[in-house]
């Protein structure tokens, strides 16, 4: 149980302070019990608590959407509210669709995803999602195919930096072309890093490579940035870092500093003005959610951005990132590790799993980290981080000390 946090730590339940590994559930970017959020926040529930955002607006939400567009990648400054990661993906496909159809693409319905993403629960994201476990007991869209994941333990293990191997591999939506006739395929979604997978780094050229390719037979490229956005790598999204500019983007998490439940799609011109043809009265995208836009979730959002600018914090997981990877490849000599992938301040520490236990080591190892003071995320047996970005370098230390001797305890 955690019951307060300030800052880079949680208190538990019985009284000590936990060190964030995880920024919560990658979200808490600026770090905890930010009080211009809470303050920002309350002010707003007091003056305007809910507003609907059909057919009507608030000023907040225009500015939000203004301030993000200043950020975004460029061209990519047309900008959908939803209330979560999940729904941003919902949104980004439908969008996708609705702009294929708009501009006479019609035929265009195929969604193509890729092995061991993680796009969320809702319907849209398990389908073009890739992990069995979050498909396996519900359907899923049809129409929907998948490229390869990128991971090649058998090229690239404990790289520093981006996987050298594997650029070959964007070549899969052309074998998905080949099959289906690109006449059929809407849009393709990847994550920039896949994180929840257990952070899978793409190979150096991938993205570049994907982007082209998609170019070339008018797919839609989204980048999922749920967990790459604000910050995470080093620059306000992914797609400034691997200086690739997708059609869409999804977003939620850091969006707020985790602060409020909210998410955004960016879209380019072209994809809003493709869709947005209709005459004054006209609904031309039929999608929207009741807490599209919520007032105290923009008045969070503006907060978190200022704060964001004002300290730095785009670019302090590139200042971090030589000193983060020496840390944790030092993992490399200890027992139990396969690999080791970092960049900006997100990484994947890969343990061995135990025979016929799938899970147990990385579920043990997370445990004694709590029992230890420091929260750890433990997806099957790879431990993932993304700790708040104003961690210090001491702060990085231990996260890796503590690794270090609780790895070399556990069976
Ligand atoms: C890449 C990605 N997309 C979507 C989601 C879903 O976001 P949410 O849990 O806010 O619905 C996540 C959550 O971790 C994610 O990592």
């Amino acid at each position: 149980m955690l019951v307060e946090a300030s800052g880079m730590y949680y208190r538990s339940g019985d009284g000590r302070e936990i060190l964030d590994g995880t920024a919560g559930l990658w979200c808490v970017n600026a770090g905890h019990g930010r009080k211009e959020i809470a303050s920002a926040v309350a002010a707003q529930l007091e003056s305007l608590d809910y507003a609907p955002s059909f057919l009507l607006g608030h000023p907040l939400a225009f500015q939000f959407a203004e301030r993000l567009a200043d950020i975004a990648p460029p061209g990519l400054d047309r900008i959908f509210f939803t209330g979560s990661g999940s729904e941003s993906v919902d949104t980004a496909l439908k969008i996708a669709l609705a702009y294929q159809r708009a501009i006479g693409q019609g035929t265009r319905t195929r969604l193509v995803g890729r092995e061991r993403a993680y796009h969320g629960v809702g319907f849209g994201g398990i389908s073009v999602g890739g992990l069995v476990n979050n498909r396996r007991m519900f359907t899923t869209l049809h129409g929907v195919d998948h490229m390869r994941h990128t991971h090649d333990p058998s090229r690239n293990l404990l790289s520093k930096g981006l996987p050298e191997h594997g650029a070959e591999l964007a070549d899969d939506l052309e074998r998905l072309v080949e099959l289906h006739g690109a006449e059929t395929i809407a849009a393709v979604i990847v994550e920039p890093v896949a994180g929840s997978t257990g952070v899978l780094l793409p190979p150096r050229d991938y993205l570049k490579r994907l982007r082209e390719i998609a170019t070339r037979h008018g797919i839609l490229l989204i980048f999922d940035e749920v967990i790459t956005g604000f910050g995470r790598l080093g620059s306000p999204f992914a797609s400034q870092h691997f200086d690739v500019v997708p059609d869409i983007i999804t977003t939620a998490k850091g969006l707020t500093n985790g602060a409020m439940p909210m998410g955004a799609v960016f879209t380019s011109r072209d994809v809003h003005d493709g869709l947005m043809q209709g005459p004054e009265a006209a609904i031309e995208l039929f999608h929207g959610y009741t807490y599209s836009g919520h007032p105290a979730s923009c008045a969070a959002g503006l907060a978190a951005l200022d704060i964001y600018q004002r300290d730095g914090l785009f670019t302090r997981a590139a200042e971090l990132e030589d000193h983060w990877q020496r840390s944790l490849l030092e993992l490399q000599n200890a027992p139990h590790i396969v690999d080791v992938r970092a960049m900006g301040l997100i990484a994947g520490v890969e343990l061995s799993s135990r025979p016929n236990e799938p899970g147990a080591r990385g579920y043990q190892l997370f445990l004694e980290c709590f029992e230890k003071g420091l929260l750890v995320r433990a997806s099957g047996d790879t431990i993932v981080l993304s700790p708040p970005l104003i961690i210090d370098r001491d702060q990085i230390d231990r996260i890796a000390q503590t690794l270090f001797d609780i790895v070399r305890k556990i069976t």
